[in-house]
């Protein structure tokens, strides 16, 4: 099944509203490609502003709660967040697993809440070095998917990014042949989940993915797009990723 590119920044906590100059040029790349899916997904405080500087690029954000509102000091809403133009969520990022201590059963009510308020929900999954050198990263990551996928996800609202938490931020990449086993493992994992849908959900890899090593990982089968961290931080390291998945 042909499955539409999807190139995603997370800018984590990163950039102050100068920093959104950086997105004329990911809009222009995004124009110039319009095959592939282009978002990226800054601190919330920013989403309005960058929807009113780049109307045509997709924002998103990094996180929402699972209920719609309510006395939860310092959390945001899906509807929140949809109001101030995002139209994609990252829920569940190993990052938000470790600081935070977010289960899968949260990361399920997150990726729900999301759908519930037109949000694309993007569910985190990945293995720690520990649990690779294990031999358990396929269980690990399976279990998450079991855990964190809503059972009436549909390819139009699910996306799901593998990201082994010791290739963040390392400059480590898995090799070719790891990431197609484990997409592949996802995606198998994902058709006992949710069923025939899952052929159309697009699996992203995550993790030290820059413009020398993105148009090998976007060949792998199975790999539908990158969720892209510290490259996605200026345009002129995000546009030759955005480039490699057209
Ligand atoms: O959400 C993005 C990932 O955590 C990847 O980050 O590209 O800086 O390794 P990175």
């Amino acid at each position: 099944m042909a499955r539409r590119k999807l190139i995603a920044g997370n800018w984590k906590m990163n950039g102050h509203l100068d920093h959104l100059r950086e997105l004329h040029g990911i809009e222009k790349a995004a124009r110039a490609h319009p095959q592939v899916d282009v978002a990226i997904c800054p601190p919330a405080t920013l989403i309005a502003a960058a929807v009113a500087r780049v109307p045509g690029l997709a924002m998103g954000a990094q996180d929402c709660h699972s209920a719609d509102k309510g006395a939860h000091t310092g959390c945001l809403a899906a509807p929140m967040l949809r109001e101030a133009g995002a139209q994609y969520v990252i829920v569940g990022h190993s990052e938000r697993r470790a600081d935070q201590g977010e289960t899968d059963e949260d990361v399920c009510g997150k990726a729900e809440a999301a759908h519930r308020h037109g949000l694309m929900a993007i569910v985190c999954v990945g293995e720690t070095e520990e649990e690779r050198d294990e031999s358990r990263a396929e269980a690990v990551v399976t279990g998450q998917i079991a855990g964190s996928v809503p059972r009436d996800a549909s390819a139009d609202w699910l996306v799901v990014a593998y990201e082994p938490v010791w290739a963040i931020g390392t400059g480590r990449v898995p090799t070719l042949d790891d990431v197609s086993a484990m997409h592949a493992a996802i995606r198998s994992k994902l058709a006992e989940t949710i069923g025939e849908e899952a052929q159309g959900v697009r699996i992203l890899y995550g993790g030290s993915m820059n413009g020398d090593n993105a148009a090998d990982l976007l060949a792998v089968p199975n790999v539908d797009g990158g969720l892209v961290g510290g490259a996605s931080l200026s345009a002129d390291k995000f546009v030759p990723i955005v480039e490699a998945g057209a």
